[in-house]
């Protein structure tokens, strides 16, 4: 970092997606201000307003930002805010600029909206006695107000502040949010910033994923798709005192997708298949192994449940001819892992939420599953290490990794 650089922009938003507003935006402040630097930072816990429903989390935003920068060698995105607990206050992000470049001048870009009321944000004179105030006039309609505006903040708190008027496409990210699943050539952001959505799956309206084959809200709609007999097949698997359990998980399962706009159906047979081979013991485990051609580690053997998972996932292949997809959810229910997709995110909450759970820790998992799964993962992966660790188990090495992906998901979360 060349902390000399004189003259620095600073340009905070939340980002929800980056567009091309943005980036022209951010050209007219580095050319208009002759600036060194521009730090482009997106906003972690907004005071000014919350992300609307279904927002990606932090750490998505600031990749995205990045990509929208990518080509523009004198900004710099930086993730102080998404790392700083507590509302983002654009205060506390000047005081650590000024840490960061004691030797410039700093020049805080915003829009026009939020020029006019920066008066009534947290600490205005921390503000205004670090950094000169630059708002982004989009519409000539706006001039007037925004001088008078500047006029009144030089004379009531000595506070320096520059219109620059900016020929910016006039674009809002909340229409962008909307349209930017069905224009996939959409202009409206910078294409490498589209091929992040795209592939990360952004911004998708609930029940977009999956088609849904049928209306599954409930076991019985279940049980009416799968028909009686495989139904009852399935359970036949499972011991009378287990099947309180299997059929919670399945219920769970069925709530959880629907929930999270995930085809219940799916999550559903995976809940039911997924204890199919619980109750053998470690011989017959072993013996699964042998029939279906797995080479368990060491570990796999010494932490015994994790075995059931593993041939439980085989055997609903084999048996049910459930598709990859499905045998995956089934087969890392136990220890989980890094990285996990919605199905064996769903099957690991469900299995460790039904309503039979009454353990400790499960009520807050049960809360957190309906809110943020990424965080109702990393809760449960940590219950679930501490109690192995209590009772002197060996620990699935898929577990650790687990925990640790979940955590560094959630750290860079505002809560
Ligand atoms: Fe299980
Ligand atoms: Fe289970």
């Amino acid at each position: 970092m060349d902390n000399n650089y004189k003259r620095v922009g600073v340009f905070g938003g939340a980002f929800n997606p980056p567009h091309n507003g943005h980036v022209a935006a951010a050209d007219t402040a580095i050319r208009s201000l002759s600036l060194d630097k521009l730090l482009v930072i997106p906003t972690g816990s907004s005071p000014h307003k919350t992300l609307a429903d279904g927002s990606p989390n932090g750490f998505h935003r600031y990749k995205m930002t990045q990509l929208a920068f990518s080509n523009m060698e004198k900004v710099e995105v930086l993730d102080i805010e998404l790392n700083r607990s507590g509302p983002s206050y654009t205060s506390d992000t000047l005081k650590e600029i000024t840490r960061m470049y004691p030797l410039a001048e700093l020049f805080l870009v915003v829009g026009a909206d939020m020029f006019l009321t920066v008066q009534d944000w947290h600490c205005p004179e921390v503000i205004f006695r670090l950094s000169t105030l630059c708002a982004l006039c989009r519409e000539s309609g706006q001039l007037d107000d925004l001088i008078d505006h500047k006029d009144y903040l030089m004379e009531k708190f000595n506070a320096k502040s520059i219109i620059l008027e900016n020929e910016a496409i006039e674009l809002s990210s909340t229409e962008i949010r909307n349209k930017v699943r069905i224009c996939v050539d959409s202009d409206l952001v910078p294409p490498k910033v589209l091929e992040y959505i795209l592939e990360n799956n952004l911004y998708i309206k609930r029940d977009d994923t999956y088609p849904k084959l049928a209306e599954v809200k409930n076991i019985d709609d279940f049980q009416n798709v799968v028909g009686e007999v495989t139904y009852q097949k399935a359970l036949s698997h499972i011991p009378p005192s287990r099947k309180a359990h299997v059929e919670g998980c399945v219920s769970e399962a069925i709530r959880l997708a629907n929930h999270w706009g995930y085809d219940p159906q799916r999550a559903a047979t995976a809940a039911l298949f997924h204890d199919i081979t619980k109750s053998h013991n470690l011989e017959e485990q072993l013996n699964l192994c042998r029939k279906y051609g797995i080479i368990p580690r060491t570990v796999d053997k010494v932490s015994f449940p994790t075995l059931h998972a593993i041939t439980g996932a085989a055997a609903a292949r084999e048996l049910y001819g459930v598709d990859k997809g499905v045998e995956s959810a089934i087969r890392y229910h136990t220890t989980g892992k890094a990285n996990m997709d919605r199905l064996e995110i769903i099957l690991y909450l469900a299995d460790y939420i039904e309503p039979t759970r009454n353990f400790r820790g499960a009520a807050e998992v049960r809360y957190f599953a309906y809110k943020d799964l990424d965080f109702a993962m990393m809760i449960a992966l940590k219950n679930t290490i501490e109690e192995v660790c209590r009772s002197c188990r060996h620990l699935s090495p898929d577990t650790v990794e687990a925990y640790n992906f979940y955590l560094s998901q959630c750290i860079r979360k505002p809560y």
